[in-house]
Protein backbone atom coordinates (compact mmCIF):
# COMPACT_ATOMS: atom_id res chain seq x y z
CA UNK A 1 0.00 0.00 0.00
CA UNK A 2 0.95 3.80 -0.64
CA UNK A 3 2.73 5.62 2.60
CA UNK A 4 0.13 7.24 3.68
CA UNK A 5 2.10 10.25 4.72
CA UNK A 6 4.98 11.76 3.36
CA UNK A 7 6.58 12.45 6.86
CA UNK A 8 7.02 9.82 9.45
CA UNK A 9 9.13 9.22 12.32
CA UNK A 10 11.07 5.92 12.57
CA UNK A 11 11.61 3.58 15.99
CA UNK A 12 14.33 1.70 15.56
CA UNK A 13 13.79 -1.13 17.95
CA UNK A 14 16.74 -3.06 20.18
CA UNK A 15 13.98 -5.37 21.86
CA UNK A 16 12.21 -3.09 24.83
CA UNK A 17 9.03 -4.11 25.98
CA UNK A 18 8.06 -0.53 25.12
CA UNK A 19 8.72 -0.26 21.99
CA UNK A 20 5.18 -1.00 20.45
CA UNK A 21 4.31 1.87 23.17
CA UNK A 22 6.69 4.39 21.98
CA UNK A 23 4.71 3.92 18.69
CA UNK A 24 1.14 4.47 20.16
CA UNK A 25 2.83 7.62 21.50
CA UNK A 26 3.59 8.77 18.50
CA UNK A 27 0.78 7.72 16.76
CA UNK A 28 -1.38 9.42 19.60
CA UNK A 29 0.11 13.07 18.80
CA UNK A 30 -1.01 12.18 14.89
CA UNK A 31 1.86 11.66 13.21
CA UNK A 32 2.53 8.06 10.99
CA UNK A 33 5.74 5.95 12.69
CA UNK A 34 6.57 2.53 11.70
CA UNK A 35 8.72 -0.01 13.81
CA UNK A 36 11.96 -1.57 12.41
CA UNK A 37 13.80 -4.15 14.09
CA UNK A 38 17.37 -2.69 14.81
CA UNK A 39 19.23 -5.45 12.33
CA UNK A 40 16.93 -4.27 9.39
CA UNK A 41 19.08 -3.43 6.03
CA UNK A 42 20.11 -0.10 5.84
CA UNK A 43 19.27 0.49 2.26
CA UNK A 44 15.54 -0.21 3.40
CA UNK A 45 16.11 2.32 6.66
CA UNK A 46 17.25 5.16 3.71
CA UNK A 47 14.23 4.22 1.49
CA UNK A 48 11.69 4.70 4.37
CA UNK A 49 13.12 8.60 3.81
CA UNK A 50 12.31 9.34 7.63
CA UNK A 51 11.59 12.98 9.33
CA UNK A 52 13.18 12.17 12.79
CA UNK A 53 14.20 8.67 14.46
CA UNK A 54 13.61 7.32 17.80
CA UNK A 55 16.28 4.52 19.28
CA UNK A 56 14.42 2.25 21.98
CA UNK A 57 15.21 1.10 24.98
CA UNK A 58 16.51 -2.43 25.38
CA UNK A 59 17.36 -5.34 27.27
CA UNK A 60 20.98 -5.83 26.93
CA UNK A 61 23.48 -3.57 27.95
CA UNK A 62 25.29 -1.06 25.75
CA UNK A 63 28.82 -2.25 27.16
CA UNK A 64 28.72 -5.64 25.90
CA UNK A 65 30.77 -5.23 23.05
CA UNK A 66 28.26 -7.74 21.10
CA UNK A 67 25.12 -5.78 22.20
CA UNK A 68 22.85 -4.39 19.17
CA UNK A 69 24.53 -1.19 17.32
CA UNK A 70 23.03 1.71 15.71
CA UNK A 71 22.99 1.64 11.87
CA UNK A 72 26.03 3.65 11.29
CA UNK A 73 24.06 5.13 8.27
CA UNK A 74 21.44 6.82 10.62
CA UNK A 75 23.72 8.90 12.00
CA UNK A 76 24.77 9.95 8.37
CA UNK A 77 21.17 10.92 7.38
CA UNK A 78 20.78 14.51 8.68
CA UNK A 79 17.41 13.90 10.55
CA UNK A 80 16.95 14.46 13.99
CA UNK A 81 17.60 11.60 16.98
CA UNK A 82 16.41 11.00 20.02
CA UNK A 83 17.76 8.24 22.40
CA UNK A 84 15.79 6.75 24.99
CA UNK A 85 17.54 4.26 27.87
CA UNK A 86 19.44 1.54 26.05
CA UNK A 87 18.87 3.96 22.58
CA UNK A 88 20.80 7.19 24.37
CA UNK A 89 23.65 4.63 25.69
CA UNK A 90 24.14 3.10 22.53
CA UNK A 91 24.17 6.44 20.52
CA UNK A 92 26.63 7.98 23.12
CA UNK A 93 29.12 4.76 22.60
CA UNK A 94 28.91 4.84 18.76
CA UNK A 95 29.44 8.87 19.13
CA UNK A 96 32.37 8.57 21.30
CA UNK A 97 31.11 9.07 25.09
CA UNK A 98 31.33 6.42 27.41
CA UNK A 99 28.63 4.25 29.18
CA UNK A 100 29.34 1.93 33.12
CA UNK A 101 27.86 0.00 35.18
CA UNK A 102 25.85 2.45 37.57
CA UNK A 103 26.80 2.04 41.25
CA UNK A 104 22.95 2.77 41.61
CA UNK A 105 19.88 0.74 40.07
CA UNK A 106 17.46 3.13 39.07
CA UNK A 107 14.06 1.24 38.83
CA UNK A 108 10.78 3.35 39.17
CA UNK A 109 9.78 6.97 39.59
CA UNK A 110 12.49 9.71 39.53
CA UNK A 111 12.81 13.35 39.79
CA UNK A 112 14.86 14.91 37.49
CA UNK A 113 16.20 17.91 37.32
CA UNK A 114 16.91 20.60 34.72
CA UNK A 115 19.87 22.75 34.43
CA UNK A 116 19.89 24.15 30.64
CA UNK A 117 17.20 25.17 28.38
CA UNK A 118 15.88 22.37 25.50
CA UNK A 119 13.75 22.86 22.84
CA UNK A 120 12.40 19.60 23.98
CA UNK A 121 11.45 20.54 27.58
CA UNK A 122 10.78 24.03 27.04
CA UNK A 123 7.81 25.26 29.16
CA UNK A 124 7.42 21.56 30.06
CA UNK A 125 7.73 20.52 33.91
CA UNK A 126 6.36 19.20 36.91
CA UNK A 127 7.36 21.31 39.95
CA UNK A 128 10.01 24.13 40.64
CA UNK A 129 11.91 23.35 43.52
CA UNK A 130 13.74 25.71 46.38
CA UNK A 131 16.02 26.95 43.71
CA UNK A 132 14.04 27.46 40.75
CA UNK A 133 15.13 24.57 39.09
CA UNK A 134 12.18 23.03 37.17
CA UNK A 135 11.81 18.90 38.04
CA UNK A 136 10.42 16.48 35.74
CA UNK A 137 8.53 13.83 37.68
CA UNK A 138 9.99 10.61 35.39
CA UNK A 139 10.38 6.49 35.17
CA UNK A 140 13.56 5.35 34.77
CA UNK A 141 14.83 1.19 34.53
CA UNK A 142 18.33 1.18 33.69
CA UNK A 143 21.34 -0.84 35.12
CA UNK A 144 24.32 1.33 32.76
CA UNK A 145 24.14 4.79 33.17
CA UNK A 146 26.47 7.51 30.35
CA UNK A 147 29.61 8.07 31.78
CA UNK A 148 30.96 10.53 29.62
CA UNK A 149 29.35 12.65 26.57
CA UNK A 150 30.34 12.60 22.73
CA UNK A 151 32.27 15.45 21.76
CA UNK A 152 29.73 18.75 21.06
CA UNK A 153 26.73 17.31 23.19
CA UNK A 154 25.87 19.11 26.00
CA UNK A 155 24.01 17.86 29.61
CA UNK A 156 20.62 19.37 29.95
CA UNK A 157 19.03 17.41 33.25
CA UNK A 158 20.35 15.23 35.92
CA UNK A 159 18.34 12.95 39.04
CA UNK A 160 20.23 12.48 42.18
CA UNK A 161 21.92 8.98 40.84
CA UNK A 162 22.31 10.03 36.98
CA UNK A 163 24.21 12.84 35.72
CA UNK A 164 23.10 12.53 32.20
CA UNK A 165 19.33 12.24 32.54
CA UNK A 166 18.75 14.73 29.29
CA UNK A 167 21.63 15.08 26.54
CA UNK A 168 21.42 17.38 23.63
CA UNK A 169 23.44 17.99 20.84
CA UNK A 170 21.70 20.66 19.47
CA UNK A 171 23.35 21.51 16.32
CA UNK A 172 22.64 17.94 14.80
CA UNK A 173 19.24 17.38 17.07
CA UNK A 174 20.50 14.37 18.56
CA UNK A 175 19.13 14.48 21.94
CA UNK A 176 18.88 11.44 24.91
CA UNK A 177 16.71 10.72 27.35
CA UNK A 178 17.31 8.10 30.14
CA UNK A 179 14.10 7.66 31.50
CA UNK A 180 10.82 6.38 29.66
CA UNK A 181 8.93 9.11 28.20
CA UNK A 182 6.67 6.47 26.38
CA UNK A 183 5.36 5.21 29.64
CA UNK A 184 2.39 6.81 31.75
CA UNK A 185 4.23 7.20 35.05
CA UNK A 186 6.46 10.09 33.21
CA UNK A 187 3.91 12.40 33.40
CA UNK A 188 5.54 14.96 30.97
CA UNK A 189 6.56 12.32 28.26
CA UNK A 190 3.87 12.45 25.92
CA UNK A 191 4.71 16.13 25.74
CA UNK A 192 8.26 15.70 25.44
CA UNK A 193 7.37 12.68 22.36
CA UNK A 194 5.46 15.34 21.09
CA UNK A 195 7.68 18.24 20.93
CA UNK A 196 10.50 16.30 19.49
CA UNK A 197 8.09 15.17 16.62
CA UNK A 198 6.43 18.27 15.78
CA UNK A 199 8.74 20.93 16.46
CA UNK A 200 12.32 18.89 16.30
CA UNK A 201 11.31 16.63 13.25
CA UNK A 202 8.46 18.98 11.77
CA UNK A 203 6.30 16.21 11.37
CA UNK A 204 2.11 17.00 10.54
CA UNK A 205 -0.65 15.41 12.43
CA UNK A 206 -2.63 14.57 9.85
CA UNK A 207 -2.66 10.10 11.37
CA UNK A 208 -6.36 10.84 12.31
CA UNK A 209 -8.68 7.85 11.93
CA UNK A 210 -11.13 10.13 9.44
CA UNK A 211 -7.65 10.38 7.12
CA UNK A 212 -6.74 6.61 7.78
CA UNK A 213 -9.58 5.61 6.44
CA UNK A 214 -10.18 7.56 3.44
CA UNK A 215 -6.29 6.67 2.60
CA UNK A 216 -6.95 2.63 3.62
CA UNK A 217 -10.18 2.64 1.24
CA UNK A 218 -8.80 4.64 -2.00
CA UNK A 219 -5.69 1.85 -1.81
CA UNK A 220 -7.82 -0.75 -1.81
CA UNK A 221 -9.37 0.26 -4.67
CA UNK A 222 -6.60 1.20 -6.74
CA UNK A 223 -4.66 -2.33 -5.50
CA UNK A 224 -7.97 -4.58 -6.43
CA UNK A 225 -9.52 -2.92 -9.08
CA UNK A 226 -12.31 -5.12 -10.87
CA UNK A 227 -11.39 -8.07 -8.85
CA UNK A 228 -13.11 -9.52 -6.37
CA UNK A 229 -11.51 -9.91 -2.76
CA UNK A 230 -12.66 -13.52 -0.60
CA UNK A 231 -12.47 -12.24 3.35
CA UNK A 232 -12.61 -14.40 6.52
CA UNK A 233 -14.93 -13.08 8.89
CA UNK A 234 -15.00 -14.35 12.14
CA UNK A 235 -17.16 -12.06 14.13
CA UNK A 236 -14.00 -10.47 16.03
CA UNK A 237 -13.28 -6.47 15.42
CA UNK A 238 -10.39 -6.52 13.08
CA UNK A 239 -12.03 -8.99 10.80
CA UNK A 240 -15.14 -7.05 11.16
CA UNK A 241 -13.72 -3.34 10.31
CA UNK A 242 -11.77 -5.24 7.23
CA UNK A 243 -14.75 -6.67 6.36
CA UNK A 244 -16.69 -2.83 6.61
CA UNK A 245 -13.82 -1.04 5.19
CA UNK A 246 -13.66 -3.37 1.83
CA UNK A 247 -17.54 -3.23 1.70
CA UNK A 248 -17.26 0.60 1.42
CA UNK A 249 -14.65 0.46 -0.71
CA UNK A 250 -15.58 -2.27 -3.25
CA UNK A 251 -19.19 -3.45 -2.19
CA UNK A 252 -20.23 -6.34 -3.84
CA UNK A 253 -16.93 -7.49 -5.23
CA UNK A 254 -16.74 -8.42 -1.62
CA UNK A 255 -17.25 -11.67 -0.67
CA UNK A 256 -17.27 -12.92 3.29
CA UNK A 257 -16.87 -16.23 4.27
CA UNK A 258 -17.94 -17.29 7.59
CA UNK A 259 -16.71 -20.80 8.89
CA UNK A 260 -18.90 -22.07 11.92
CA UNK A 261 -16.09 -25.25 12.67
CA UNK A 262 -18.29 -26.29 15.69
CA UNK A 263 -16.06 -24.39 18.10
CA UNK A 264 -17.57 -21.14 18.76
CA UNK A 265 -19.06 -19.89 21.50
CA UNK A 266 -23.22 -20.27 21.75
CA UNK A 267 -24.88 -18.71 19.42
CA UNK A 268 -22.04 -17.25 17.78
CA UNK A 269 -22.85 -18.52 14.23
CA UNK A 270 -26.02 -17.30 14.45
CA UNK A 271 -25.37 -14.01 16.08
CA UNK A 272 -22.91 -13.26 13.95
CA UNK A 273 -23.78 -13.79 10.37
CA UNK A 274 -27.55 -12.24 11.33
CA UNK A 275 -25.35 -8.85 12.85
CA UNK A 276 -23.37 -8.75 9.56
CA UNK A 277 -26.26 -9.18 7.19
CA UNK A 278 -28.68 -7.39 9.29
CA UNK A 279 -26.95 -4.70 10.88
CA UNK A 280 -23.86 -4.11 8.37
CA UNK A 281 -25.49 -4.62 5.15
CA UNK A 282 -22.73 -7.24 4.01
CA UNK A 283 -23.36 -10.22 2.33
CA UNK A 284 -21.98 -13.16 4.50
CA UNK A 285 -21.31 -16.88 3.05
CA UNK A 286 -21.93 -19.39 5.81
CA UNK A 287 -20.00 -22.80 5.74
CA UNK A 288 -20.81 -25.32 8.08
CA UNK A 289 -17.75 -27.36 8.55
CA UNK A 290 -17.91 -28.82 12.13
CA UNK A 291 -17.47 -32.72 11.36
CA UNK A 292 -14.37 -31.83 9.04
CA UNK A 293 -12.96 -29.82 12.12
CA UNK A 294 -14.08 -32.69 14.84
CA UNK A 295 -12.40 -35.58 12.20
CA UNK A 296 -9.09 -33.84 11.46
CA UNK A 297 -9.06 -33.28 15.31
CA UNK A 298 -10.29 -36.83 16.58
CA UNK A 299 -7.23 -37.86 18.69
CA UNK A 300 -4.73 -34.72 18.96
CA UNK A 301 -3.97 -33.51 21.93
CA UNK A 302 -0.94 -31.50 21.60
CA UNK A 303 -1.66 -27.46 21.61
CA UNK A 304 0.64 -26.53 18.70
CA UNK A 305 -0.52 -29.73 16.32
CA UNK A 306 -4.62 -28.71 17.34
CA UNK A 307 -3.36 -24.81 16.16
CA UNK A 308 -1.93 -26.29 12.99
CA UNK A 309 -4.63 -28.17 11.99
CA UNK A 310 -7.33 -25.75 12.49
CA UNK A 311 -5.57 -23.10 10.45
CA UNK A 312 -5.03 -25.31 7.49
CA UNK A 313 -8.28 -26.44 6.91
CA UNK A 314 -9.22 -23.01 7.06
CA UNK A 315 -6.67 -22.05 4.50
CA UNK A 316 -8.44 -24.97 2.57
CA UNK A 317 -12.09 -24.21 3.07
CA UNK A 318 -11.18 -20.40 1.62
CA UNK A 319 -8.95 -21.58 -1.23
CA UNK A 320 -12.06 -24.49 -2.33
CA UNK A 321 -14.62 -20.87 -1.99
CA UNK A 322 -11.86 -18.99 -4.12
CA UNK A 323 -12.03 -21.76 -6.96
CA UNK A 324 -15.11 -21.68 -7.61
CA UNK A 325 -15.08 -18.07 -8.69
CA UNK A 326 -12.33 -17.10 -11.02
CA UNK A 327 -12.60 -13.43 -10.27
CA UNK A 328 -11.89 -13.87 -6.74
CA UNK A 329 -8.20 -12.55 -6.84
CA UNK A 330 -7.22 -11.45 -3.17
CA UNK A 331 -7.84 -12.61 0.07
CA UNK A 332 -8.50 -10.66 3.03
CA UNK A 333 -7.28 -10.45 5.97
CA UNK A 334 -7.61 -8.53 9.28
CA UNK A 335 -3.76 -8.72 10.42
CA UNK A 336 -2.77 -6.17 12.65
CA UNK A 337 0.91 -4.07 13.59
CA UNK A 338 1.19 -5.99 16.48
CA UNK A 339 0.89 -9.11 14.69
CA UNK A 340 3.51 -8.16 12.08
CA UNK A 341 5.99 -6.89 15.01
CA UNK A 342 5.17 -9.92 16.81
CA UNK A 343 6.34 -12.24 13.96
CA UNK A 344 9.36 -9.77 13.06
CA UNK A 345 10.72 -10.38 16.49
CA UNK A 346 10.12 -14.56 15.83
CA UNK A 347 12.30 -14.02 13.06
CA UNK A 348 14.92 -11.75 14.86
CA UNK A 349 15.00 -14.82 17.56
CA UNK A 350 13.28 -12.13 20.32
CA UNK A 351 10.39 -13.65 21.41
CA UNK A 352 11.05 -17.06 21.51
CA UNK A 353 8.07 -17.75 23.60
CA UNK A 354 5.19 -16.22 21.83
CA UNK A 355 2.38 -19.23 20.35
CA UNK A 356 1.94 -19.49 16.68
CA UNK A 357 -1.45 -17.56 16.29
CA UNK A 358 -0.71 -14.52 14.06
CA UNK A 359 -1.97 -14.58 10.74
CA UNK A 360 1.40 -13.40 9.68
CA UNK A 361 3.74 -15.54 7.26
CA UNK A 362 1.67 -15.71 4.10
CA UNK A 363 0.06 -18.42 2.19
CA UNK A 364 0.74 -22.04 1.37
CA UNK A 365 2.50 -22.54 -1.22
CA UNK A 366 -0.14 -23.85 -3.24
CA UNK A 367 -2.68 -21.03 -3.13
CA UNK A 368 -2.58 -18.43 -5.98
CA UNK A 369 -4.60 -15.92 -4.43
CA UNK A 370 -2.80 -12.70 -2.86
CA UNK A 371 -3.09 -11.40 -0.01
CA UNK A 372 -4.78 -7.89 1.12
CA UNK A 373 -4.55 -6.57 4.42
CA UNK A 374 -5.85 -3.02 5.29
CA UNK A 375 -5.03 -2.66 9.10
CA UNK A 376 -1.34 -4.35 8.79
CA UNK A 377 0.18 -1.06 9.92
CA UNK A 378 -2.59 -0.09 12.71
CA UNK A 379 -2.55 -1.25 16.65
CA UNK A 380 -4.91 -2.43 18.10
CA UNK A 381 -6.32 1.34 19.75
CA UNK A 382 -6.32 2.66 16.47
CA UNK A 383 -8.54 -0.13 14.88
CA UNK A 384 -10.89 0.38 17.46
CA UNK A 385 -11.31 4.21 16.84
CA UNK A 386 -11.42 3.67 12.83
CA UNK A 387 -14.67 1.08 14.24
CA UNK A 388 -16.03 4.33 15.79
CA UNK A 389 -15.63 6.03 12.81
CA UNK A 390 -17.40 3.57 10.97
CA UNK A 391 -20.09 3.89 13.30
CA UNK A 392 -20.36 0.56 15.35
CA UNK A 393 -20.84 0.80 18.34
CA UNK A 394 -18.98 1.30 22.14
CA UNK A 395 -20.85 -2.62 23.00
CA UNK A 396 -19.41 -4.05 19.45
CA UNK A 397 -15.92 -2.44 19.92
CA UNK A 398 -15.50 -3.43 23.38
CA UNK A 399 -16.02 -7.13 23.14
CA UNK A 400 -13.42 -9.55 24.51
CA UNK A 401 -10.95 -11.23 21.72
CA UNK A 402 -11.62 -14.61 20.87
CA UNK A 403 -8.87 -16.65 19.26
CA UNK A 404 -8.87 -18.10 16.20
CA UNK A 405 -8.56 -22.03 16.97
CA UNK A 406 -11.64 -20.76 19.30
CA UNK A 407 -12.59 -23.38 21.79
CA UNK A 408 -9.96 -25.54 20.30
CA UNK A 409 -7.57 -24.16 22.46
CA UNK A 410 -10.28 -24.14 25.79
CA UNK A 411 -10.08 -27.46 26.11
CA UNK A 412 -7.20 -29.37 27.58
CA UNK A 413 -5.87 -31.98 24.78
CA UNK A 414 -7.91 -33.42 22.85
CA UNK A 415 -11.26 -31.73 21.18
CA UNK A 416 -14.74 -33.67 21.56
CA UNK A 417 -18.28 -32.73 20.53
CA UNK A 418 -19.73 -33.26 23.95
CA UNK A 419 -16.57 -31.22 25.60
CA UNK A 420 -17.36 -28.45 22.95
CA UNK A 421 -20.97 -28.85 24.13
CA UNK A 422 -20.73 -28.65 27.52
CA UNK A 423 -17.87 -25.94 27.28
CA UNK A 424 -20.03 -23.05 25.18
CA UNK A 425 -22.75 -23.53 28.18
CA UNK A 426 -20.61 -22.75 31.02
CA UNK A 427 -18.98 -20.15 28.83
CA UNK A 428 -22.11 -18.57 28.20
CA UNK A 429 -23.13 -18.84 31.71
CA UNK A 430 -20.01 -16.92 33.21
CA UNK A 431 -19.93 -14.38 30.53
CA UNK A 432 -23.99 -13.52 30.93
CA UNK A 433 -23.05 -12.92 34.57
CA UNK A 434 -20.20 -10.59 34.31
CA UNK A 435 -22.41 -8.60 31.85
CA UNK A 436 -25.51 -8.77 34.36
CA UNK A 437 -23.09 -7.69 37.13
CA UNK A 438 -21.48 -5.02 35.08
CA UNK A 439 -18.48 -6.88 35.40
CA UNK A 440 -17.49 -7.37 31.86
CA UNK A 441 -16.42 -4.62 30.66
CA UNK A 442 -13.86 -4.16 33.92
CA UNK A 443 -12.18 -7.53 32.60
CA UNK A 444 -9.95 -7.39 29.37
CA UNK A 445 -10.64 -10.82 28.74
CA UNK A 446 -13.25 -13.57 30.19
CA UNK A 447 -13.71 -17.26 29.06
CA UNK A 448 -13.93 -20.46 30.96
CA UNK A 449 -11.53 -23.92 30.04
CA UNK A 450 -12.46 -27.15 29.71
CA UNK A 451 -10.11 -29.38 32.07
CA UNK A 452 -11.11 -33.09 30.71
CA UNK A 453 -10.60 -34.47 34.58
CA UNK A 454 -12.97 -36.48 36.31
CA UNK A 455 -13.52 -35.36 40.25
CA UNK A 456 -16.01 -36.63 42.85
CA UNK A 457 -19.22 -34.57 44.09
CA UNK A 458 -22.18 -35.87 46.01
CA UNK A 459 -25.44 -34.29 44.21
CA UNK A 460 -28.40 -35.53 46.45
CA UNK A 461 -27.90 -38.67 47.53
CA UNK A 462 -26.15 -39.55 44.27
CA UNK A 463 -21.67 -39.74 44.40
CA UNK A 464 -20.45 -38.30 40.90
CA UNK A 465 -17.41 -38.51 39.12
CA UNK A 466 -17.70 -35.42 36.68
CA UNK A 467 -15.92 -33.02 34.98
CA UNK A 468 -13.96 -29.67 35.65
CA UNK A 469 -14.74 -26.18 34.57
CA UNK A 470 -11.76 -23.50 35.03
CA UNK A 471 -12.88 -19.60 34.86
CA UNK A 472 -10.19 -17.24 33.53
CA UNK A 473 -10.37 -13.74 33.71
CA UNK A 474 -7.88 -11.47 33.13
CA UNK A 475 -6.92 -7.65 33.22
CA UNK A 476 -4.41 -6.03 30.54
CA UNK A 477 -3.86 -3.24 28.13
CA UNK A 478 -1.75 -5.27 25.45
CA UNK A 479 -2.19 -9.06 26.46
CA UNK A 480 1.83 -8.95 26.34
CA UNK A 481 1.14 -9.14 30.56
CA UNK A 482 -1.67 -9.86 32.61
CA UNK A 483 -3.06 -10.10 35.66
CA UNK A 484 -5.63 -12.65 37.18
CA UNK A 485 -9.02 -9.97 38.10
CA UNK A 486 -10.38 -9.62 41.32
CA UNK A 487 -13.88 -10.88 40.96
CA UNK A 488 -16.06 -10.99 43.81
CA UNK A 489 -16.10 -14.10 45.96
CA UNK A 490 -20.18 -13.94 45.95
CA UNK A 491 -20.21 -13.22 41.85
CA UNK A 492 -17.66 -16.23 41.29
CA UNK A 493 -19.60 -18.13 44.13
CA UNK A 494 -22.70 -17.63 42.28
CA UNK A 495 -21.16 -18.29 38.72
CA UNK A 496 -20.23 -21.62 40.14
CA UNK A 497 -23.82 -22.80 41.72
CA UNK A 498 -24.84 -21.68 38.31
CA UNK A 499 -22.53 -23.97 35.82
CA UNK A 500 -22.51 -27.24 38.88
CA UNK A 501 -26.82 -26.92 37.95
CA UNK A 502 -27.08 -26.07 34.59
CA UNK A 503 -24.54 -27.78 32.56
CA UNK A 504 -24.44 -31.80 33.27
CA UNK A 505 -21.48 -33.64 33.78
CA UNK A 506 -19.48 -30.28 35.34
CA UNK A 507 -19.73 -30.54 39.26
CA UNK A 508 -16.60 -28.84 40.39
CA UNK A 509 -15.66 -25.03 38.94
CA UNK A 510 -12.19 -23.26 39.91
CA UNK A 511 -11.24 -19.90 39.19
CA UNK A 512 -7.76 -19.34 37.40
CA UNK A 513 -5.45 -16.87 39.61
CA UNK A 514 -2.34 -17.21 37.90
CA UNK A 515 -0.82 -13.63 36.22
CA UNK A 516 1.02 -13.40 32.84
CA UNK A 517 3.95 -13.89 32.66
CA UNK A 518 4.45 -16.79 33.40
CA UNK A 519 1.30 -18.36 32.31
CA UNK A 520 -0.08 -17.32 29.13
CA UNK A 521 -3.96 -16.07 28.86
CA UNK A 522 -4.95 -18.86 27.10
CA UNK A 523 -4.63 -22.73 29.19
CA UNK A 524 -2.86 -23.92 25.78
P1 LIG B 1 -1.85 -15.90 25.30
O1 LIG B 1 -2.55 -17.18 25.60
O2 LIG B 1 -0.75 -16.04 24.29
O3 LIG B 1 -2.95 -14.97 24.60
O4 LIG B 1 -1.41 -15.17 26.54
C1 LIG B 1 -2.79 -13.61 24.31
C2 LIG B 1 -3.99 -13.18 23.49
O5 LIG B 1 -3.96 -13.86 22.23
C3 LIG B 1 -5.12 -14.65 22.06
N1 LIG B 1 -4.69 -15.91 21.44
C4 LIG B 1 -4.92 -16.22 20.16
N2 LIG B 1 -5.54 -15.55 19.17
N3 LIG B 1 -5.14 -17.37 17.70
C5 LIG B 1 -5.66 -16.14 17.93
O6 LIG B 1 -6.24 -15.55 17.03
C6 LIG B 1 -4.51 -18.11 18.64
O7 LIG B 1 -4.03 -19.22 18.39
C7 LIG B 1 -4.39 -17.49 19.95
N4 LIG B 1 -3.80 -17.90 21.12
C8 LIG B 1 -4.01 -16.91 22.01
C9 LIG B 1 -5.69 -14.87 23.45
O8 LIG B 1 -7.09 -15.14 23.42
C10 LIG B 1 -5.33 -13.56 24.13
O9 LIG B 1 -6.27 -12.57 23.81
Amino acid sequence: MKTFSKKQILIVDFGSQYSQLIARRVREVGVYCKIIPWNINKIKIKNLKPNGIILSGGPDSTINRNSPRVQKIIFNMNVPILGICYGMQIMSIQLGGNVVQSSFREFGFSKVYVHETCVLLDDIYDSVDEEGTHVLDVWMSHGDTVSVIPKDFKLIASTKNCKFAIIENKKRNFYGVQFHPEVTHTKQGLRILKRFVIKVCKCKTNWTPSNILKNITENIRTIVGKDEVILAISGGIDSLVTAIILNRAIGKKLICIFVDNGLLRENESSDVTKFLNEKMNLYVRKIVAKSRFFNALSGVSDPETKRKIIGKLFFEIFNEQAKKNKKIKWLAQGTICSDVIESAKIKYNRASLIKSHHNVGGLPKNIKIKLIEPLRRLFKDEVKKIGFELGLSYEIMNRHPFPGPGLGIRIIGEVKKLYCDLLRKADAIFIDELKKNDLYQKVSQAFAVFIPVRSISVVGDDRKYEWIISLRAVETTDFMTAKWAYLPHKFLSFVSTRIINEVPGISRVVYDISNKPPSTIEWE
